[in-house]
């Protein structure tokens, strides 16, 4: 059989380099696009390392029309898995046209590239956010949508954007994957989440807290409609999502049909579970305030992932202990990062 040449924008961040290192042990023949503007050029020589071949890389901003025709000018791919978007939720309700113009903009320079070369086949990055207030748990993918700030707009706008291309043309083979909560790192401690600045998702937060660099982690809202009152969430361990979007990509290669699909684990866990999990994993403790909620939180989000279990024959198989002693390695091994 020949091998399959995927594309993967913003290869080099946390979720892009994890897939990328699992498209290669199942013989995909891999060309990564990143603009390192929330990465390091020190991930490719990790990747180099962990694969044992040199990852072929092209440094490019997606939003670069003449970029992106070059590189589909140049060789030919049977798919693109479209990672490279901006994601923080604050930095998005201040800089609302960054957000619009990134993630909207690069979309759009991309699949039009990609329908100049005849390459009609996409997985798209779509998160838990696109649910806005979930209405009923555990969520299923017919559940209601809407946003609640630029960074989820995008994301929801992104999807109709490829819902309604698949419409216009059904030559378009397309993957909506609504992640939920990624977290862990790669069992060799090589690769990793390496946020800048001050982490906004809880889980790098707490290793940084466990690692001494922070003092306190602050947890939001202990008011919640929750077992312990704080929120619950799906956390999924990297590996596992990185596994699903090989499988999403396999069910597109053979069936053609488009999906949407929810990756979670299918189970909730609180923010303390996650604070006494990771006290567990990393044998030190992680001292908390509780303070005011964070505007726009929800109380709870978690998955119903029959869908991705039936259809796509995927199931995450890693357990929150797992992603915490994951995540504590990677911290103890890169304490600042790859950057630094
Ligand atoms: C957040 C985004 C979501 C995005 C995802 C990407 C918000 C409102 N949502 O999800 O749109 O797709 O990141 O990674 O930002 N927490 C604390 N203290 C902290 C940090 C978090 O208590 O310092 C709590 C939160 O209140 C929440 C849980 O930990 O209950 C998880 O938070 P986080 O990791 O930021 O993820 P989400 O908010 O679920």
């Amino acid at each position: 059989m020949t091998q399959m040449r995927v594309l993967l924008t913003g290869a080099t961040g946390f979720i892009g380099s994890h897939t990328w290192l699992n498209l290669l042990a199942c013989g995909f023949q891999v060309v990564g696009v990143d603009d390192f503007s929330n990465s390091s050029p020190a991930v490719l020589d990790r990747l180099h390392q962990l694969a044992g071949t040199e990852p072929a890389f092209i440094r490019a901003d997606v939003c670069d029309a003449s970029a992106m025709a070059a590189v589909f000018s140049r060789e030919r791919f049977d798919a693109v898995i479209h990672f490279a978007a901006l994601k923080a939720v604050g930095e998005s309700t201040e800089k609302p046209l960054a957000y619009y113009a990134n993630n909207i903009g690069g979309l759009l320079t991309l699949t039009q590239a990609m329908a100049g070369h005849e390459c009609k086949t996409l997985v798209f990055s779509s998160s838990a956010t696109v649910y806005g207030k979930p209405e009923s748990l555990p969520i299923r993918e017919d559940a209601a949508l809407s946003s609640t700030n630029p960074y989820g707009a995008t994301k929801l706008m992104g999807e109709t954007i490829l819902r309604d291309l698949g419409h216009a043309d059904a030559g378009w083979a397309v993957a909506l994957l609504r992640y939920f909560n990624p977290v862990g790192a790669h069992e060799s401690g090589l690769i990793g989440e390496d946020p800048r600045g001050t982490p906004n998702n809880l889980m790098p937060f707490v290793a940084q807290v466990a690692a001494g660099k922070r003092e306190r982690l602050k947890v939001f809202g202990h008011d919640y409609a929750t077992p312990d009152g704080t929120g619950v969430r799906d956390y999924i361990h990297v590996l596992d999502l990185a596994a699903g979007h090989v499988d999403a990509l396999n069910y597109l290669l053979d069936t053609r049909q488009s999906i949407t699909a929810n990756l979670g684990t299918g189970r909730g866990h609180s923010v303390l579970d996650v604070v006494h999990a990771f006290e567990r994993a990393s044998g030190t403790s992680v001292p908390c305030d509780f303070v005011a909620r964070r505007p726009g939180d929800v109380d709870a989000s978690y998955a119903d992932v029959t869908l991705a279990n039936t259809v796509l024959g995927w199931e995450a198989t890693r357990d929150l202990d797992t992603m915490c002693a994951d995540s504590w390695r990677w911290q103890r091994m890169n304490p600042n990062g790859l950057a630094g």
